[in-house]
């Protein structure tokens, strides 16, 4: 039995532009394996009937047979008599280098600290305060709240306790913001590239979303950001200063005061997602955080934040940093969704945040180990594609290839047991089929051995077709 099923608007509308070069057949099949591979639809989930999604994308009913069909030979589909065509996730083939494992370059998060385990138990030595009441909190532990006030205050943001909001990791942070402040049909910037799940956040509270590019070479294309900012005036501005995700670049000075400029003049709420923020190997410059810098404006600029990368992404611990109004705001509406944060996990984040420069230290060495893994791999095997001129911190490569074709690239990946995920999904309308996002947290043997499997599948996926060129990449 399926355990759930999809109707044809909602397949379409994650479908998105999915058509190009080759048969409307096999470009369907590949968009809706790409969307399982990438999560973005469940295995186990029942497709539209073919009658249905024909109508819906304006398709013959052949075109669509053909397309499940296509989906039942490479193994993402099933059909089963009477219950219509179920989606499947295929096994990969395990790779004997990782003992049956799979080389996993899609999950930019690092093992949890060293310091996890002694955490741990000092946590549940003083959970004993805690166990009359709930066991979870809407605001947060005050002690957790005193240390991450304390962090913003050391890098240049004095803060106080009651400005910072617990949630429960760094996503519902940015979910709970992108609730309360976008109404439907409201506009909301974010860059692009950028964190997939974040524009996910913003749509799904109603927002339409405008973008201006960031590139790994040039950095945040100013002018254009400015101008969409001031054309469109977005009630909110997603933007991730240091580290990007996937660019791993960071703003300049001037560049963060040009955003904030640009905001305050049509009173965007900023929102700086500080996730990856003090994840630096080896960048020279330390920036404070972008509301230090907002000068009057300081109440329109929210930090978001999480344990996740620091720590462990097991914690599912994240804060906001914002005016007490707007948490209280927040506040109001969470319940709906989340009632609060557990507090074990809190009180481990606390122990743990005593800890954080050695912790960024041991992140730091972990990085730069993954980072001259991919680098010298890539060297050696794929020299033809272009790797960012610098990676100083952060969790990802954001990569070019020398052909748009990202999206066949992971599909032929996935059978020798090496997760990628296609470019396009760090875009908001399918560009970036010539990008590839690698991490560079996992071992470094296992990013040497990704890099590898790469260069075996590049001359086939190279070969094939291009998938969904969009005009903002066949321009470029
Ligand atoms: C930029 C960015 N923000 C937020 C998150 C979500 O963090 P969390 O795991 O704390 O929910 C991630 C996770 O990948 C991220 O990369």
């Amino acid at each position: 039995m399926p355990r759930g099923r999809i109707g044809a608007t909602a397949l379409a509308g994650l479908l998105g532009q999915w058509q190009g070069e080759g048969p409307a057949y096999e470009n369907l099949a590949e968009r809706i394996q790409l969307l399982l591979i990438d999560g973005r639809l469940s295995a186990d989930v029942r497709l539209p009937s073919e009658r249905e999604l024909s109508e819906r994308l304006t398709l013959s009913r052949t075109t669509i047979t053909a397309a499940y069909r296509r989906l039942r030979e490479h193994g993402y589909a099933l059909s089963v008599q009477g219950s219509g065509t179920t989606t499947k996730l295929p096994p990969t083939a395990p790779d004997s280098f990782t003992e049956g494992g799979e080389i996993d370059l899609v999950r930019a998060t690092l093992p949890a600290t060293r310091r996890l385990p002694e955490a741990a138990v000092e946590a549940t030595r003083r959970l004993a305060d805690h166990m009359t009441g709930p066991g979870y909190t809407l605001w947060g532990i005050e002690e957790l709240r005193a240390e991450i006030a304390a962090r913003y205050t050391a890098r240049g943001l004095p803060t106080d306790p009651d400005q910072i909001m617990v949630t429960t990791g760094g996503q519902s942070a940015i979910a709970l913001l992108a609730r309360t402040v976008i109404s439907r049909g409201d506009r909301a910037y974010a860059e692009s590239p950028s964190y997939p799940n974040a524009y996910d956040a913003l749509s799904l509270a109603g927002a339409r979303i405008i973008t201006s590019p960031v590139t790994t070479d040039a950095g945040w294309d100013m002018p254009a950001m400015a101008a969409a900012i001031a054309r469109t005036t977005p009630v909110m501005a997603y933007v991730m200063p240091d580290f990007h995700n996937p660019t791993s670049r960071s703003m300049s000075t001037e560049d963060r005061l040009r955003l904030l400029h640009a905001a305050a003049k049509v009173d965007t709420l900023v929102v700086a997602d500080d996730t990856t923020a003090e994840l630096n190997i080896d960048r020279p410059h330390t920036y404070p955080p972008l509301a230090a810098m907002a000068g009057e404006h300081q109440a329109r600029v929210v930090h978001i934040g999480s344990a996740s990368k620091m720590l462990w992404g097991g914690l599912r611990v994240g804060w906001i940093r914002a005016d007490p109004v707007l948490l209280t705001q927040i506040a109001s509406g969470r319940s709906a969704t989340d009632l609060g944060t557990p507090i074990w996990e809190q009180l481990v984040t606390t122990i743990l945040f005593q800890h954080l420069p050695e912790i960024l230290e041991e992140r730091a060495a972990q990085l730069a180990a993954g980072r001259a893994a991919l680098y010298h791999a890539m060297r050696e095997h794929l020299p033809d594609w272009e790797l960012p001129p610098r990676i100083d911190g952060g969790l990802s490569a954001w990569v070019g290839l020398p052909a748009p074709v990202s999206s066949q690239l992971t599909l032929a990946a996935r059978p020798h047991g090496l997760l990628v995920t296609a470019g396009p999904r760090f875009g908001v309308d399918g560009a970036y089929e010539r990008h590839l996002r690698l991490a560079i947290t996992p071992r470094p043997d296992l990013v040497r051995r990704g890099v590898e499997i790469l260069a075996e599948v590049w001359p086939r996926a190279a070969s094939t077709p291009a998938l969904a060129l969009t005009t903002s990449e066949a321009v470029v």
